[in-house]
């Protein structure tokens, strides 16, 4: 087969690195794929971002491509497998309709709520005085989102009024993020632990990956600002047997079951955010219509099955049941990110002295570049340094040697990821 990948960041590294590997695989693009697949020898970039999806329905035509995994949601949410499949192309990923599950927190909301899968209490706004009422009467701390996708920086966790009402102007008012921010969605604060919990489907027939966590805030001890997440690991100690069968009854099969009678076919990855409380009551927190990142790269480190078979399997409407086979070791990723990320940082700086890759080692790129054969930085997470270990501590242990071994002034990194499954591993 022949393979595109959609995507530039460490999630489409991982995937396009994991679906070389598979017998069945010829040859693999990435479009525009980034620093780290460019140097792979199985993996070929393609200039065409990913979200020209004229542009890569071409390039597919044009090289007969068999098989196309997408990525990132922008294009799942503008229609790219829509599009692909009027040309008789196959592409993982679910359809514009089904993506608004992504797409748009207000349409996700009442889709949970319609079809009684457990959720945070909400109410939608485009009203600015409308909000300020609601959140005066409701307190704090409570929980501001932009209603449609906005680079994981749409949600504001609101400790004060103040903050709250901040948050409502920027939005609605302000409009800092665009179209995106016209409408908001306000809900209650949840509290908890979350894990996030990836399936893949082709509509019919779920197949869940292992579970993994990310740490989404900036900052050691989970403080800062959200960001697209600053490492992950896999699987979850929190997602233990029990858990995963309620994560199956109450929210998978339910959202699977909902999707069909709403008329919508789901045929990709769905990845379920969910709090989940002392008790293990779980709550529905997002949905993305695709793999997290970087969630995918301990995930992808522990995956022995052939992930290019499976996909396109879903794509022909015949995946069948099975349980996945997995590298027992446990996989932690930390991210190495520009200074500045999440605001505004500087591209453009050397990177070298990253480690050779072993067989549990794997140094992913999502920020990077090659300019005039030397690899510089060209995002704002640009690296994630994941490794294989007996334990997630020895995972966390080598995924940190390996780290400092990597030369880059003005880098940034979490010192303490995992920290969590690590407590939990000593209890
Ligand atoms: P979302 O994009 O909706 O998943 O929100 C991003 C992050 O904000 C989540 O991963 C949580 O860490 C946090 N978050 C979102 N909604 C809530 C909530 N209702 N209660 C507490 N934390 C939340
Ligand atoms: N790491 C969170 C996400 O991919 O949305």
């Amino acid at each position: 087969m022949k393979v595109l990948v959609v995507g530039a960041g460490g999630r489409e590294h991982a995937l396009s690195w994991r679906i070389s590997q598979s017998p069945i695989v010829k040859e693999v693009y990435v479009a525009p794929g980034n620093g780290g697949t460019e140097l792979e020898n199985l993996l070929t970039n393609v200039e065409i971002q990913a979200d020209d999806i004229e542009g890569l329905a071409s390039f597919a035509l044009e090289n007969e491509i068999d098989l196309t995994v997408v990525g990132p949601e922008d294009p799942l949410v503008n229609g790219i497998t829509d599009r692909f499949n009027e040309l008789s192309l196959k592409c993982f990923g679910p359809s514009k309709g089904a993506a608004q599950l992504e797409g748009s927190k207000e349409f996700m909301k009442d889709f949970l709520k319609r079809h009684n899968i457990p959720t945070a209490e909400y109410s939608t706004f485009d009203s600015t005085k409308k909000a300020i009422e609601y959140v005066e009467e409701k307190g704090c701390p409570i929980v501001i989102k932009a209603d449609g996708l906005a680079a994981g920086k749409g949600v504001t966790i609101a400790h004060t009024i103040e903050e709250a009402k901040e948050a409502i102007n920027q939005s609605l008012e302000t409009k800092v993020f665009g179209e995106a921010g016209n409408r908001i969605v306000i809900e209650e604060f949840l509290d908890g632990e979350e894990a996030s919990f990836i399936v893949m489907t082709d509509g019919a027939v779920v197949i869940p990956f292992a579970s993994s966590q990310d740490h989404k805030a900036l900052e050691d001890n989970d403080k800062g600002p959200n960001t697209g997440g600053m490492g992950a690991y896999s699987p979850a100690p929190i997602v233990d047997d029990y858990i995963h069968e309620k994560i199956m009854e109450e929210i998978i099969h339910p959202t699977l079951k909902g999707l069909r009678k709403d008329g919508y076919k789901y045929c990709g990855f769905l990845y379920a955010g969910m709090m989940i409380d002392k008790s293990g009551q779980l709550k529905v927190l997002e949905f993305n219509c695709r793999f997290g990142d970087p969630e995918t790269q301990p995930i992808m480190m522990r995956l022995k099955s052939d992930i290019a078979d499976l996909c396109n399997q879903a794509c022909e409407d015949r995946l069948s049941e099975q349980t996945l086979e997995w590298d027992q070791r446990k996989a932690l990723g930390v991210v190495m990110a520009s200074k500045g990320y999440p605001y505004e940082y500087e591209k453009g700086k050397n990177i070298t002295n990253i480690p050779q890759e072993r067989s549990d080692l794997k140094v992913f790129h999502a920020g990077t570049k090659i300019e005039s054969g030397t690899l510089q930085s060209n995002g704002g997470r640009v690296l994630c340094i994941t490794s294989l270990g007996s334990s997630v501590e020895s995972a966390q242990n080598k995924a940190y040697d390996a780290l400092s071994e990597i030369e880059w002034d003005d880098s940034f990194y979490r010192k303490d990821i995992g920290y969590r499954a690590v407590a939990r591993e000593k209890k």
